[in-house]
């Protein structure tokens, strides 16, 4: 099967969880470490093999554009200032040969409905959708990366699960499933943020799909669902009547950035990995637990 080329990023969503913070700024330019959530997921996707990235905004997220823009002015002053470490992290946002287009979505009237805004910009192929505020710290390789190898094995959609706490339910779309491969399990059916009592299991979507073209014409048909908002859970689970759909479960770790303790916990996970902070993030934590 071809390499997934697209991958679509809704960044359109009003942030409410994370107010004031987000009350100008988008979630996905909040900075874990130094790098905004965005960049994070775009650094997934292109080592994932994809060249051409689909940014469903909405039009206060200038921000976002921006950040993947040609900074001139700052780019002139640190080139004349011999800054060139700099230069190269604000040239390296996107990387050479990655093509960008931003698609608005007027209306902010769910997820489903962002993806099916990508629909001309994505065209007749499967592509990948990473919601950027699930941040997923990969192993070897990124999530979508892993997930490309089993769409190339297989040629079937792929959503990126994990288990949460049984009373978390509802906060995400549940799969229930039967057995497939190692990792991959075939998704025999799906339902979005079900409470605890009704959910079929405890097996959560997180922030990263691969989905065949054929969820457009899907998610046209789709009407509002959970929250009165067009899901691309509803969407999914009418493409399963249609094609095998397999669930993943990645080799990595994810941080629910979208709430304040998942954006406090990859912040000091982060920093404890980061070079040039490692060791002080270290020894600051370990004074402050002793109460030093
Ligand atoms: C969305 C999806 C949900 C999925 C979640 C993953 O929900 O609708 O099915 O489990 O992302 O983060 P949201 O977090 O936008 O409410």
């Amino acid at each position: 099967m071809a390499a997934i080329r697209k991958v679509v990023f809704p960044v359109a969503g009003l942030g409410t969880r994370f107010l004031p913070a987000t009350k100008s700024t988008p979630k996905e330019m909040l900075p874990i470490v130094d790098k905004p959530l965005i960049q994070y997921g775009v650094e997934e996707a292109v080592e994932a093999g994809a060249d051409s990235l689909v940014f469903i905004t909405s039009r206060k997220k200038h921000s976002i554009s921006d950040h993947f823009d040609t900074a001139f002015e700052l780019e002139t002053r640190l080139e004349k200032g011999g800054k060139l470490a700099q230069l190269a992290l604000v040239q390296g946002a996107l990387p050479a040969g990655v093509r960008r287009a931003h698609v608005p979505q007027h209306q902010p009237l769910g997820l489903g409905h962002a993806v099916l805004c990508g629909r001309d910009a994505v065209g007749d192929e499967a592509f990948g959708v990473i919601l950027a505020d699930d941040l997923i710290k990969g192993t070897a390789l990124g999530a979508l990366g892993q997930m490309v190898q089993v769409y190339k094995e297989t040629g079937c959609s792929v959503l990126a699960v994990e288990e949460v706490e049984p009373d978390q339910t509802n906060r995400y779309g549940i799969v229930s499933t039967s057995p497939h491969g190692r990792r991959t399990e075939k998704v025999d059916a799906i339902v979005e943020k079900p409470d605890p009592a009704d959910a079929p299991s405890n097996l959560a979507v997180v922030g990263r799909y691969i989905l065949t073209p054929r969820i457009f014409d899907l998610l046209e048909q789709t009407t509002p669902g959970a929250g009165g908002e067009i899901q691309l859970t509803d969407a999914i689970a009418a493409l399963l009547q249609e094609e095998t759909v397999l669930c993943y479960r990645f080799d990595g770790k994810r941080y629910d950035c979208g709430s304040k303790l998942g954006f406090v916990q990859a912040t000091v996970e982060y920093a404890l990995e980061h070079e040039e902070l490692k060791d002080r993030t270290l020894e600051y934590l370990r004074d402050l637990v002793a109460g030093d």
